[in-house]
This record gives C-alpha cells, structure tokens and sequence, in this order.
C-alpha cells in the first residue's frame, strides 16, 4: 500500500480549465472519496491518479515515486469503474482471476486467490456461472473482486456502486467499508453520493467546478462545513440555510430574517470580523437540530407553513415555507401531528447553528479561535 501525493494538478480540455490547481496528500491505508455534483471533475482527478490522462500542470506522486508520466500499468494500481466490464465468455471465477493470470500466477494459485475473495463479498458460490446467468449486484462485486484480488498500491473506484439497486448499494458499502479498514488499504472512490462518502471515507475532499473547497475527515466536514456549498451538499437532508442581516446594537449582534427569530448574540470575534465586511449572513442548522415549538416561547425560531409531514417510521421529516419563501427541513423523533399549511414553527439551540458570510465561507464559532 502506498501513499498518493497530488502537487498543483490541473487538466485543461482545450480553453476549458476543469481542474484548476489541486492539491490533494492521502495517507497510506486512507480511504479518500472525492465528492462533488456530477460535472465537478471527479473522474478526471481519478483517471490522473490513475494515468489514464495526462495532466496539464502539476505532479502526481505514488508511494513517494513521481508517475505523473508513467504508464498506466506502471502505476501498479487497481481500480473499478461504474460499469463492471466483465468478459461474458468467461466464469466468474476466471473473470476474478484474470489479473493474475496476465501477470503469469500459476493456475491453482490464482483460482485459490480468485475463491477467497469471492468468499469474502459473498460471491463464492457463483464461481462457475457466466457473467449473464448472475444478478447486477453480483456482477459489481465480480468487478470488485477482480480488482481485488491482486495487491496493489492503491485501488481506485470510479461510482463504483452507483448501478445497484438501493438496498444493495448499502450492503455493498458495507463490504467496502468492512475490507477497506481490515486490509488497510489505500483507496480513492468518487462519488456523488453524500451517504457513500460519509460512510466509507477516512476523509472527504469536496469538489465544486474543478476545485477542492474543503479536505477533512467526514464529520468535521459534517460539523463545520467550510462553505454553504459543503453545507448544502452534505447531510440528507442537507444543512437548512436561512439568509439573515445583522444588526449592531452596543455589544450585541441581532440576526433577523425572513420567518428566522434569534436571540441577540454577545461576544463572537469572528462574527465581529465578518461584520465588518458585510451585514450578510447566512445562518445554517442541521434538519436534526430543530425541533417543533408551539407558541412564542423559543428564542431562536423559524416560522412559516406546513408544507409535508413525511412519517419515516422512527423519525419524521417536516418541512415548512418560511414567511420568506425558504423551505427548511426538520428531522425529528416519532411523528407529529401538524396539518398541511398550518402554522408551524421550529426552535433550535444557540449553539446548534453555523454561520456563514456573504461570500459563504463558515464564520469560525464563538468558541473557536477567528483566524482558524
Ligand atoms: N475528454 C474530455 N474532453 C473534453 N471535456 C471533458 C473530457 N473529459 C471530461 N470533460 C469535461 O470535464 C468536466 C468534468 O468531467 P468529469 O471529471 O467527468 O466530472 P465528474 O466525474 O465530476 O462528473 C465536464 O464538464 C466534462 O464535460
Ligand atoms: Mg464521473
């Protein structure tokens, strides 16, 4: 396994700058998922790790040894796309053990190989089909196995799961997850999807337009998203993001906005630094951070309409248009019995919410040190 350094990376198609300059250092026995909107310029990062383009600019690192111009096959990499690309005329088991067998691994030793990984994603007993005679599902995880069963300093996943139905795509992430952090091994996977890079990352970097706005472990990026981009991309349903104007009353800031309430707030540096610039905030809360009030009690409320009330079975989603035409998502325990368009409200805590300045950049918390 092996460490991945990107320095200063960019790729150009024509006129069009897609990766900007990126800078991206995974550990070895990392798993780093690059996530971002389809378009972002996920998979032309990967097919760079992976030599498979030449970057325009900037150098790309493998276990410390410079391969921004070595082959492909050079890299000693493995890696599994969106689309499973099995050989129809052979087994699974010999579609698992085709890297070896190119790599000259003797018969016996390579079907052994081929078997103990196909016991491991739960495919052992499909060894003698054709790709045709098993199911989607089964077919990703022959892919997978194939570029498994060879050790290699990396693997890279490109939507590897993105195919599957919903409910084999968590059992899947699991058996990623579950081999990844036995086997320690050093892993790139893009994704668009939120909940797969949660769940499997060591670390996320969040791609938007060709750049990375925030490289972090899931749950910082969760806690304290770097911009409201992150905010509104991470989480499901995401952040809720509530444009607000700060006023200055003596020591106090008042944050007032369209069907958003908040009690004055006292001695926050960093907002005081932000305010300086501009008297635009953004106040963000988290779906779980808001619970339903009733009356004009909570201090910090947003108020509006019933707009759903969706009942998931332990938890509801409940969703109201603010008197300023912002819809907000709560998530809450059990049920509630609100009726569609009636008048609802929800409170948070002061130290459940993330604010964000007019250029949407997180404003560090009151607690935290402003410069960070
Ligand atoms: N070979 C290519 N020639 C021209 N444009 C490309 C090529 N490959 C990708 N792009 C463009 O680069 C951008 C990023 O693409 P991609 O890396 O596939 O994004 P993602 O994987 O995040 O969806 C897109 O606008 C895409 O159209
Ligand atoms: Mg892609």
């Amino acid at each position: 396994m092996a460490s991945i350094q990107l320095d200063k990376i960019g790729k150009s198609f024509g006129a069009v700058d897609t990766i900007r300059e990126i800078d991206l250092a995974i550990d070895d026995g990392e798993f780093v998922c690059l996530l971002g909107p389809s378009g972002c310029g996920k998979t032309t990062t990967l097919r760079m790790i992976a030599g498979l383009e030449q970057p325009s600019r900037g150098s790309i690192r493998i276990g410390g040894r410079d391969v921004t111009c070595a082959q492909p096959k050079d890299r000693n990499i493995g890696m599994v796309f969106q689309d499973y690309a099995l050989y129809p005329h052979m087994t699974i088991a010999d579609n698992i053990a085709y890297p070896l067998k190119v790599r000259g691994v003797a018969e016996a030793t390579r079907h052994e190989k081929a078997r103990e990984i196909a016991e491991v994603l739960h495919i052992g007993q499909l060894l003698d089909r054709l790709p045709a005679q098993i199911s989607g599902g089964q077919q990703q995880r022959t892919s997978l196995a194939r570029a498994l069963v060879h050790p290699a300093a990396a693997f890279l996943f490109d939507e590897p799961l993105s195919n599957l139905d919903a409910r084999m795509r968590v059992e899947a992430r699991a058996f990623l997850h579950h081999l990844q952090r036995s086997r320690g091994m050093t892993a790139v996977y893009v994704t668009h999807d939120q909940a797969e890079a949660m769940a499997l990352s060591t670390r996320i970097a969040v791609m938007c337009a060709g750049d990375i706005v925030q490289y972090a472990p899931p749950l910082e990026i969760y806690r304290r998203p770097a911009t409201t981009f992150v905010a509104g991309f991470v989480g499901d349903p995401p952040m809720n993001l509530v444009a607000a104007q700060a006023t200055r009353n003596g020591h106090d800031v008042a944050l007032r906005g369209a069907g958003l309430q908040m009690a004055p707030i006292v001695s926050w540096p960093a907002l005081d630094l932000a305010l300086e610039r501009s008297d635009r905030v953004t106040v963000g809360v988290r779906p779980e951070h808001l619970r339903i009030t009733a009356g004009d009690v909570a201090t910090n409320r947003l108020h509006g309409k019933l707009f759903a009330n969706e009942a998931m079975g332990p938890e509801s989603l409940v969703t109201l248009d603010l008197d300023g035409g912002v819809r907000v998502t709560a998530r809450i325990f059990g049920d509630a019995s609100l009726r569609i368009e009636s008048d609802a409200a929800f409170a948070f805590d002061a130290d459940r919410f993330t604010l964000f300045d007019a250029q949407g950049v997180r404003i560090p918390g009151a607690a935290e040190d402003p410069s960070n």
